[in-house]
């Protein structure tokens, strides 16, 4: 007869293999974050002198919060609350409040999905035309002024909810027929494609301009705490590390693995990918400068306007432009479903786990609301701004403030670091030292605590992007207060599940032991 561990872990699921895990791992990474966010991020902030606050964030929290997931997920085997709870009862209410910080995410997430969908399509008859921006706002997302108008869009709403059946879909067939199967197929279709546009991207005239453009360093970035606060959000948001994804996906890996090496693995193929999206974009943006007899910093801006702007405008002008935009806008679907789905699957496995659902009627009960909130919200009029304070407000006071306080509460008050080192070395191919429990208990929270404090301050200085108040207060402030409330309330509920609730490594040794 199985174990009472052995059983909960073949009902929750697993990868056939480290590989699929790698995979599904890299998959999530690389998303949005990598090809929007990254190239702008980067160039706003220094350029070539940005790769050291980039290296600094990516060495000093976010490798070590990625290792500190999966020392969570994989000793602790479950989702994020259960993982937490294992680590000690009172620790349960970090792991709901990051299952709700996914749950916002998902939200938002497959709208910019959908509208890349959609652009993928339109790149074939440029049907934007000569004006990307008017288009934009005006025929296809139809925004008025920032406010609640909730007039759906056709133009979004259709390719939602396609978005949302591919992901339900995924979601269903469950972690490696699902998650793991679709990631082997997507993340090889990714780098092929991403890596033929920026080929392409690299043979349009003006493209050097663009290369150095972006590289050229600007040291005197290193000085402003802005740059610093933009490399250590980057290295979060595009890591997937604070959302509890690693930890889920980890909990899905076969016992004895080498989760240091993995880790290592995934975060450079990360910044990698990062590089080469910075690479594509900037080679392009090169293109559009020249072609348009102006400097690069009058064509380069930032996530939407990059992608639904910018690269409309390249598409106009490039030889083979109708190719350039199914590759941008096609990677830019694909990178994003294998990231929204390890989202989406935080929250799922979290319901399983704590309610002992069947994978498909959890995927459905988390899945269906996700999917009306998102059509609802961002499917409307009202979709841009809805999706520009979100995702402002859920980055910061979301993902950077519960990643301070885990590392915290793990460090100093639940004291679970040195076993969860012990964990990783176990099997782990690159040995982690007492240098990493430094870095988790001093070094990642104090420079997290004094960006987050930094953004607070500005935040309330200066109401971002000048939005209506209302609006801030509710899909930004509230925003992040509720997600703190509503996990702290879920770590109260009751445990339907018959799930081990101790140690799963003690539990297990006690049963080698007696058989
Ligand atoms: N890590 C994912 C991204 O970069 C969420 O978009």
């Amino acid at each position: 007869m199985s174990s009472p561990v052995e059983h909960s872990e073949e009902h929750r699921g697993a990868f056939s293999s480290r590989k699929v895990f790698i995979l599904a791992a890299i998959g999530s990474a690389v998303g949005l974050g990598n090809i929007w966010r990254f190239p702008y991020v980067a160039y706003e902030n220094g350029g070539g002198a940005f790769i050291i606050p980039y290296l600094v964030a990516l060495l000093t929290a976010g490798l070590p919060f990625l290792l500190l997931d999966y020392g969570l997920g994989h000793r602790y085997r479950g989702s994020a609350p259960l993982a937490f709870r294992r680590a000690h009862p009172a620790a349960e209410g970090l792991g709901w409040w990051q299952v709700a910080i996914c749950f916002v995410i998902a939200v938002y997430y497959a709208a910019v999905i959908a509208w890349a969908a959609r652009y993928a399509l339109f790149s074939m008859d440029k049907a934007w035309g000569d004006d990307p921006e008017g288009f934009l706002f005006g025929s296809y997302l139809q925004a008025g002024d920032p406010g609640i108008g909730l007039d759906f869009v056709s133009g979004v709403t259709v390719p939602l909810v396609l978005v949302w059946l591919v992901v339900l879909l995924i979601m269903a067939l469950g972690v490696q027929k699902g998650i793991g199967a679709s990631s082997m197929i997507f993340i090889p279709i990714l780098f092929i494609s991403f890596i033929a546009l920026v080929v392409v991207a690299l043979t349009l005239d003006g493209a050097a301009v663009g290369l150095d453009a972006l590289f050229t360093p600007d040291w005197s970035a290193l000085g402003k705490t802005s740059v610093w606060i933009a490399a250590f959000g980057q290295i979060f948001f595009s890591l997937s590390v604070g959302f509890g994804i690693m930890i889920t996906y980890a909990s899905y890996v076969g016992r004895r693995s080498d989760m240091t090496g993995s880790g290592l693995v995934v975060g450079f193929a990360n910044s990698g990918f990062e590089l080469l999206a910075g690479i594509g974009v900037f080679a392009a943006l090169g293109f559009m400068a020249t072609a348009a007899g102006t400097s690069v910093d009058q064509v380069a801006t930032d996530g939407l306007g990059l992608a639904f702007i910018a690269f409309p405008a390249i598409i106009n002008e490039a030889p083979a432009g109708a190719l350039i935009g199914v590759l941008f806008f096609g990677s830019l679907v694909v990178a994003g479903l294998t990231s929204l789905v390890s989202v989406i699957e935080v929250v799922i496995s979290a319901v399983r786990d704590k309610f002992e659902m069947s994978r498909i009627a959890a995927s459905m009960a988390v899945g269906v609301p996700a999917a009306l909130i998102s059509i609802v919200l961002l499917g409307t009029t009202t979709g841009v701004y809805v999706l520009d304070i979100v995702d402002h407000f859920i980055n910061r006071f979301g993902i950077l403030l519960v990643a301070v306080v885990s590392m915290l509460a793990l460090s100093w008050v639940f004291r679970k670091t040195a076993l969860l080192r012990e964990h990783l070395n176990r099997d782990g191919s690159v040995h982690v030292g007492m240098w990493w429990q430094w870095l988790i208990g001093f070094v990642a929270p104090a420079a997290l605590t004094f960006i987050l404090v930094n953004e607070l301050i500005n935040n309330i200085q200066e109401p971002y992007e000048g939005y209506p108040t209302w609006m801030l207060n509710t899909l930004g402030w509230g925003l992040a207060a509720a997600v703190i409330v509503l996990g702290f309330l879920a770590a109260r509920m009751p445990w339907r599940s018959s799930t081990f609730m101790g140690d799963p490594e003690i539990k297990a040794r006690e049963n080698e032991r007696s058989s």
